[in-house]
């Protein structure tokens, strides 16, 4: 009898545990919505030619002295390819993808996030020094994705 009561309330226990951690998950889905976790901003991405801003992806001047580079992700590229950004200066990636989820990692920096169709991710960054990085998509999103690559210059400003 004991042996038997001892099994009802371990099971009961695991029971609660696992409704309490499903419970948490979805709630955090639907309270939170799932949404890239830098920004939220939606865009359509059926029709990215025609937005003001996707329609014409490039680096920009920033309000804070720094540039806005916006990029479009698609199978198997970045657009616009290279990237041309002052070093030194506040650099404001806004990303999206035209199909599938792409990655955007500056290899060998901690400039990284997800393209995601439909979203814009947002992330801030400054290179303190001039150089060259590879960008590379690291989610994968198809046949040529080892492919899909592009380049980064950091260019110190003439003073
Ligand atoms: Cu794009 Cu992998």
């Amino acid at each position: 009898m004991n042996v038997e009561l001892y099994e009802r309330v371990w099971m009961w226990a695991a029971s609660l545990l696992i409704a309490a951690f499903l419970g948490t998950i979805l709630a955090m889905t639907a309270f939170h919505a799932i949404t890239p976790p830098s920004h939220f901003e939606t865009v359509d991405p059926s029709n990215l030619a025609a937005n003001p801003e996707f329609g014409s992806p490039g680096v920009r001047p920033g309000p804070d002295g720094g540039v806005v580079v916006t990029v479009v992700a698609e199978m198997f590229d970045f657009s616009p390819n290279p990237i041309e950004v002052p070093a030194g200066r506040p650099v404001t990636f806004r990303l999206t993808s035209a199909d599938v989820i792409h990655g955007f990692e500056v290899v060998g920096t901690n400039a990284n996030a997800m393209a995601i169709p439909g979203y814009v991710s947002q992330f801030t960054v400054t290179f303190p020094n001039s150089g060259e990085y590879l960008i590379a998509c690291n989610e994968y999103c198809g046949l040529l994705h080892h492919n899909m690559v592009a380049k980064l210059i950091v260019k110190k400003e003439a003073r």
